[in-house]
C-alpha cells in the first residue's frame, strides 16, 4: 500500500509492451462498489475471497501482463503459490513513512491509523520477501528486474546468493579476467562451484572448437548453471554452450566489460563465429540472471572502455537521453534498462529490436572492408553513428566529443560492396536505422546519399 504500484505499474507495462492489470481497480468494477465500502459492509474475509478469485484468474491469463496486486493479496496462501508458479514478482520498495504519507486519507480501510499501518507493514513485509523474485524502487530497476538483470556494485563478491536456484555452477572465464576477478567469484560461489573452465581471450573464444571442448568438460545435470564471467566474447560462447548442453541449462552472465554490461549480456542472444563470418551460429537463450557489477570495470583498459562508450552513445541517441554524461553505475543501469526493455518487447529480433543497429550497417561495412582485426567494432560504430546522424539531419558533435573517431583507411569499393551484401542479406532493400523527431525510424534512402555518407567515413 502506497508503494507506487498504480503509478509505476502502467509505466513498466508500457516499457515492456504488455497490458497492465490493476487488480484493485478491476475488483472494484466487478463488485460495483469501492473497496472501503465492501470492507465496511462485508468485512475483510469476504473481500479476500473475492480478491483471491480475481488474482488467480489474472495470474493464469495465457498472455504475459504486468499485474499490480493489492497490498494484502500476499496474505492469501493460494495467491502466494500462484505467484511462485506463474509470475515474476517484483517487490516495490518504499519506506514506511512515505507509504503512510501516500496512503493516509485515501479512505483505504487499512490506512486509518498510523501505528496500525506500520504494524501491518511489518507483518506483510515477511510475506513480500517470501514471494519476491526481485526488488525495485524505480522504473528502470523494475524493467531490469523483469529482464533478470541486477546492477549492483560489488555483486561479484555476492555471486553465490545471486545465481538463481541451488544447482551446481560451472564457472567460465578467460585467463585475464579469471586472473583479476576469478578468485572473488569462486569464493563467493563456495559450495555451489562444481568446475572452472577457461576460454581464450577475446574473439578467439567464439569458435566451434571451444564449444566442443566445453561440452566435453561440463559435468552438470539439468539443474546446473553455467556462469560466464568476462566480456562479450566469454558470455557469447558460454551462453551458447548453456543453450545447447543437455538441450539447454540455465546460465548467468557476469559481464566485466562496458560492452558486456550495456550490450552483450542483455537480451538473450548468444553466438559463436564461423569461418564464413561473425556470429553465424547461435541461439536465443536468455540468461536466468545477468549480474552486472560496475566495480569490475575499474580494471578495464581505456581502449576497452571506449569500445563500450560507442554502444552507450548509440543507446543514448536511441533513447533521446544523454546517458554518456552519467557517472558509471547510472550510465550502465540506464543503458542496460533501455536495451532490456526493447529486447523483452521483441525477444526474437523480429521487429523493433532492429533499431539497435543504429550506425551498425555502416560499421559492419567498414569492418568487413578493413578485415576485422584492423578496425575495432567501437571505432566502426562511432563512425557509423556519424553517418546515421548526418543522414538524419542531426548534429554530430556528441559523437565527435565523446568518441572522437578518426576515418579509417579502407578501400572505398570494398566497403561499398560489403554494404551491398548487407542489403542482399536483408531481402534486397537497404533500410537504415535513422533518428526521426519522435525517436528511431527504419528507412530506405537513395543509394547515392548512402554511398556518400559511407565515403565520408573513409580516409583519403
Ligand atoms: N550477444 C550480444 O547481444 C552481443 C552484443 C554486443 C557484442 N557482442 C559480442 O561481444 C564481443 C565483444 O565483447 P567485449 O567488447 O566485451 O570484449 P571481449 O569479451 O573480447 O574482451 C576484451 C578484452 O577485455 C578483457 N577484459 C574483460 N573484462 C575485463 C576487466 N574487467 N578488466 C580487465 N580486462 C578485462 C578480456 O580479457 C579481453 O582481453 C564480440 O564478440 C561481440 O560479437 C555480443
Ligand atoms: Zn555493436
Amino acid at each position: 500500500m502506497g508503494a507506487g504500484k498504480s503509478t509505476l505499474g502502467p509505466e513498466v507495462a508500457r516499457r515492456l509492451g504488455r497490458p497492465f492489470i490493476d487488480l484493485d481497480r478491476d475488483l472494484e468494477q466487478d463488485l460495483g462498489t469501492t473497496i472501503p465500502e465492501f470492507f465496511e459492509q462485508r468485512g475483510e474475509a469476504a473481500f479476500r475471497l473475492q480478491e483471491e478469485g480475481h488474482a488467480i484468474a489474472a495470474l493464469r491469463l495465457p498472455d504475459p501482463a504486468v499485474i499490480a496486486l493489492g497490498g494484502g493479496a500476499v496474505q492469501t496462501a493460494s495467491i502466494r503459490n500462484e505467484l511462485r508458479e506463474r509470475a515474476f514478482t517484483v517487490r516495490l520498495e518504499v519506506d514506511p513513512a512515505t507509504a503512510w504519507e501516500r496512503s493516509a486519507g485515501s479512505g483505504r480501510p487499512l490506512a486509518r491509523d498510523e501505528s496500525e499501518f506500520h504494524a501491518l507493514y511489518e507483518r506483510r513485509g515477511e510475506l513480500y520477501d517470501e514471494v519476491a523474485d526481485a526488488r525495485a524502487d524505480n522504473l528502470d530497476d523494475a524493467v531490469l528486474a523483469a529482464a533478470g538483470v541486477l546492477v549492483r556494485f560489488g555483486a561479484v563478491e555476492q555471486l553465490g546468493s545471486l545465481v538463481p536456484g541451488d544447482g551446481a555452477v560451472a564457472l567460465v572465464s578467460d585467463p585475464h579476467v579469471g586472473g583479476i576477478h576469478g578468485a572473488a567469484a569462486q569464493i563467493a560461489l563456495g559450495q555451489r562451484l562444481a568446475s572452472v573452465h577457461e576460454v581464450p581471450q577475446g574473439e578467439a573464444a567464439k569458435t566451434a572448437g571451444v564449444v566442443e571442448r566445453l561440452w566435453g568438460e561440463l559435468r552438470l545435470d539439468r539443474g546446473g548453471v553455467v556462469a560466464a564471467l568476462g566480456g562479450g566474447s566469454t558470455t557469447d560462447v558460454a551462453g551458447f554452450v548453456a543453450a545447447t548442453y543437455l538441450r539447454g541449462v540455465d546460465w548467468v552472465a557476469v559481464p566485466t566489460t562496458l560492452v558486456g554490461q550495456v550490450d552483450a549480456a542483455i537480451g538473450g542472444k548468444t553466438a559463436i563465429d564461423l569461418p564464413q563470418g561473425k556470429n553465424l551460429a547461435g541461439a536465443f537463450h536468455w540468461p536466468a540472471r545477468a549480474v552486472v557489477d560496475p566495480a569490475t570495470l575499474e580494471t578495464l583498459a581505456e581502449e576497452q572502455r571506449l569500445e563500450g562508450m560507442a554502444e552507450v552513445v548509440k543507446t543514448g541517441l536511441l533513447a533521446g537521453e544523454q546517458f554518456w554524461e552519467l557517472p558509471l553505475p547510472q550510465l550502465v543501469q540506464r543503458c542496460a534498462a533501455y536495451k532490456a526493455a526493447l529486447c523483452l518487447r521483441d525477444p526474437h529480433d523480429e521487429g523493433e529490436r532492429a533499431v539497435l543497429n543504429l550506425g551498425h550497417t555502416f560499421a559492419h561495412a567498414l569492418e568487413a572492408a578493413a578485415g576485422y582485426d584492423d578496425v575495432t567494432h567501437g571505432r566502426a560504430v562511432a563512425l557509423g553513428l556519424l553517418a546515421a546522424l548526418r543522414l538524419s539531419g542531426r548534429q554530430t558533435d556528441v559523437v565527435e566529443h565523446v568518441l572522437a573517431p578518426t576515418p579509417v583507411r579502407v578501400d572505398r569499393n570494398r566497403a561499398w560492396s560489403a554494404l551491398q551484401r548487407d542489403k542482399k542479406a536483408r531481402g534486397g532493400e537497404l533500410r537504415l536505422v535513422l533518428l526521426g523527431a519522435e525517436g528511431p525510424v527504419v528507412e530506405a534512402r537513395p543509394e547515392a546519399e548512402v554511398r556518400s555518407a559511407l565515403d565520408e567515413l573513409i580516409a583519403e
